[in-house]
């Protein structure tokens, strides 16, 4: 898979190369081209934003050096070109999942007030939000969304069952988990677990993730509790 990602701030990107996604990144599992949009502005000082049309607060960003932008890096559109906005769909594991399936990706990130609207009529396939607040570019949506596909493309993570299990994957949210030393600071590990029994342990994982799924996210039972 290749990644492709606009901004005026390719220094945001680094923690994708630590840590897991860093191995990834690599190991060659996937490719990660990160482009400074200033460097396409034909402005005189490299500038790459205006004052609104119709006024109002901050600045948009000018259309040109984001047009060429795109055209120089995906000029046959190959790549699957998302912007990154509060306007757009949420975000869940479905969606990543979903984006996951693309052998080529494309991240806009704007900045200050937004982009020229023309720009993402000519260029852009999607709008993605990472949620319901406003953040001050769209770096930090783009890693999350990156981070979040990046799990279900083999070889991302270590063990393929990784995935699978964790929340999300069966609307449920993940049962706890739990590691030596049996007993901490005189908190013991569920008996259960330590039995040895995977048909005793399957059932209280099972019953685990709907209480806490019951508990702090209702709104995922919802859909069941309709029918
Ligand atoms: N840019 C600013 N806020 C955002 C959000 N919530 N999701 C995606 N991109 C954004």
């Amino acid at each position: 898979m290749t990644i492709d990602v606009l901004t005026l701030f390719p220094e945001m990107f680094a923690p994708l190369k630590t840590s897991v996604i860093g191995r990834a990144l690599d190991a060659g599992v996937f490719d990660l081209r990160l482009t400074d949009i200033r460097a396409y502005s034909k402005d005189k000082h490299l500038k790459c934003d205006d004052y609104p049309y119709g006024g109002g607060a901050g600045m948009i960003m000018t259309p040109q050096p984001i047009y060429d932008a795109i055209a120089a890096v995906d000029p046959q559109h190959e790549a699957r070109r998302i912007y990154l906005s509060p306007k757009g769909e949420t975000l869940t594991a479905k969606k990543a999942q979903a984006l996951a399936q693309n052998e080529r990706l494309l991240f806009l990130c704007g900045h200050y007030e937004g982009v020229d609207q023309r720009v993402l009529d000519l260029c852009i396939d999607e709008e993605l939000s990472i949620g319901d607040y406003v953040l001050t570019g769209g770096e930090l949506a783009a890693m999350v969304t990156i981070d979040s596909l990046l799990r279900f493309v083999p070889h991302v993570l270590g063990s393929e069952d990784s995935a699978r299990d964790e929340s999300f994957s069966a609307d449920l949210l993940e049962y706890p988990q739990y590691t030596r030393p049996r007993v901490f600071m005189g908190l013991s590990v569920p008996d259960v677990l330590v039995d040895g029994h995977h048909g005793n342990v399957d059932k209280w994982r099972a019953s685990e993730a709907r209480r806490i799924t019951k508990q702090n996210r209702p709104d995922l039972l919802k859909e069941e509790n309709d029918t």
